[in-house]
């Protein structure tokens, strides 16, 4: 039965809950943090495994900047931080990874870190991971906008032949489509995360926090989503209509 099941090609994760899951036991916020990025290499180690091929993970939104000056730079120390971890980690899950999001209002510091972890991890090119940090899928679609306003006016862009592919050139990376978009904590919303991408994701939330999301919630996650009948807005017609 498990050799038949669909794996999502890609498979993107609201990490979402780290903070209540700390504060529901009389820790600060930053261990929450802590705990989901120790609780990430995990499970998207597990996913690789299962034969998903690229991640996206939203680690910090364009909006986490509302949050506290000590919470923001905790955030942003992680990436620092444990620049050596990640290296290790990728290279032993052989994992591309590449960053999403606005550079502006991020240090040299995280800068070089991104920029480092994007270079080593370069020359493999079967996992990914999309790293979404100061992401935001309307500042996304906005800054892909502007390019192509800029090739327009350049006469390196014919308007008239912009299409959907084309304009994902434009995007921060070129990926496939969502599948499967998975939000921890209970909340059923997006949060600005892959607007254009989840277009025709299948939608799965859950109430665990994510430090607590581990391969068995993935796998009910999968579950879920081989009884999902993806139509893409046709008709299957080998399916019984009533
Ligand atoms: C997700 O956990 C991580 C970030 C948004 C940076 P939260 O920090 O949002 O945790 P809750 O939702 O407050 O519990
Ligand atoms: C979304 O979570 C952003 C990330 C997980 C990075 P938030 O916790 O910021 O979202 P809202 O405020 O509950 O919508
Ligand atoms: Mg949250």
């Amino acid at each position: 039965m498990e050799n038949e099941m669909k794996i999502p090609n890609h498979v993107a994760i609201i990490v979402d809950g780290n903070g209540r899951w700390a504060t529901e036991k009389s820790m600060s916020r930053s261990k929450g943090h802590e705990a989901g990025f120790l609780n990430l290499q995990k499970l998207t180690a597990y996913m690789y495994s299962r034969g998903v091929k690229c991640v996206s993970a939203y680690l910090f939104s364009t909006e986490n900047f509302k949050r506290s000056e000590t919470e923001v730079n905790f955030i942003m120390n992680l990436l620092t931080g444990k620049l050596k971890e990640i290296l290790e980690f990728c290279h032993k899950q052989q994992i591309h990874a590449i960053f999403s999001g606005r550079k502006d209002k991020l240090s040299n510091k995280v800068i070089a870190a991104m920029n480092k972890i994007e270079e080593e991890t370069s020359k493999y090119n079967d996992r990914y991971f999309n790293i979404c940090f100061n992401y935001g899928g309307r500042a996304e679609i906005i800054d892909a906008t502007k390019k192509i306003v800029s090739d327009v006016n350049e006469g390196k862009l014919d308007i008239d032949e912009l299409n959907e592919d084309i304009y994902e050139n434009y995007l921060y990376h070129k990926l496939p489509a969502v599948d499967l978009m998975i939000r921890t904590s209970g909340e059923q919303r997006i949060s600005n995360f892959l607007l254009w991408q989840c277009s025709y994701a299948e939608f799965y939330f859950v109430n665990t926090y994510f430090p607590d999301f581990k391969a068995d919630d993935f796998e009910l996650a999968l579950e879920s989503y081989n009884k999902r009948d993806r139509r893409f807005g046709g008709i299957n017609y080998d399916k019984k209509s009533n």
